[in-house]
């Protein structure tokens, strides 16, 4: 327990708890890639939920993504989903030495508490037992969560991955090298 809150892996049952985490988010600035650089550009976006249709469409990606394999790591408040991480279960890569983080989204009240590093870092854990050397991760074009990431010390991909990319033009592709040396906390496993 920590913040009151429990960590734990979700069951195939919750999956469609992930679309009650509150997506909301005033976005100001986005980064795009130009030329191989982050440029980033003023512009508002006033989300008040998940965007139409994300569920039905993203839904069965993610139910996909559990029965192959994938690890989902929740922070649930009493019985709320409040956070999740989504850890692919594939090795990709022209090393087969990465593997995508999926998934990370907490829920706007329960931000800048430590949730989404917390699953992010038992994500990593994971990943590291897979036997890969990098996580993946095709994130959010925002100022914030691109921010967020480099952060963490995430930065851009040396290898985007074709796709991906392809699913994601959009997305800022970036890499993690795993710390072979950090103690890692799977206490979410
Ligand atoms: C991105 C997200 C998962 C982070 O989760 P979180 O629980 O808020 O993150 P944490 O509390 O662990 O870490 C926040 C800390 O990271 C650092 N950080 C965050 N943004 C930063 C930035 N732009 N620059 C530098 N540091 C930053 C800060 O230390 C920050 O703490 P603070 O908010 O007190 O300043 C969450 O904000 C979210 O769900 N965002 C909307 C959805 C989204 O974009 N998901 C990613 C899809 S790829």
């Amino acid at each position: 327990m920590e913040f009151g809150l429990e960590f734990r892996q979700l069951e195939r049952s919750e999956l469609g708890d992930i679309w009650r985490i509150d997506r909301s988010e005033v976005i100001e600035a986005i980064y795009y890639m130009e030329n191989g650089q982050l440029v980033l550009k003023p512009e508002r976006y006033d989300m008040r939920g998940w965007p139409p249709g994300e569920a039905d469409h993203y839904g069965p990606i993610l139910v996909d993504c559990f029965d192959r394999g994938g690890t989902f790591y929740g922070a649930f408040d009493g019985d709320s989903l409040v956070g999740v991480a989504v850890l692919e279960s594939r090795l990709i890569g022209s090393e087969r030495d990465q593997i995508q983080l999926k998934f990370l989204h907490v829920s706007s009240s329960y931000r800048s508490r430590g949730l989404g590093t917390r699953l992010f870092r038992a994500a990593e854990a994971r990943a590291k037992t897979l036997g890969a050397r990098k996580l993946y991760i095709s994130s959010t074009p925002s100022e914030r969560t691109v921010g967020y990431y480099m952060s963490l010390g995430c930065r851009l991909a040396e290898e985007v991955d074709p796709g991906l990319f392809e699913l994601e033009p959009e997305d800022i592709h970036m890499e993690y090298v795993i710390s072979s040396e950090r103690p890692m906390d799977d206490a979410a496993s």
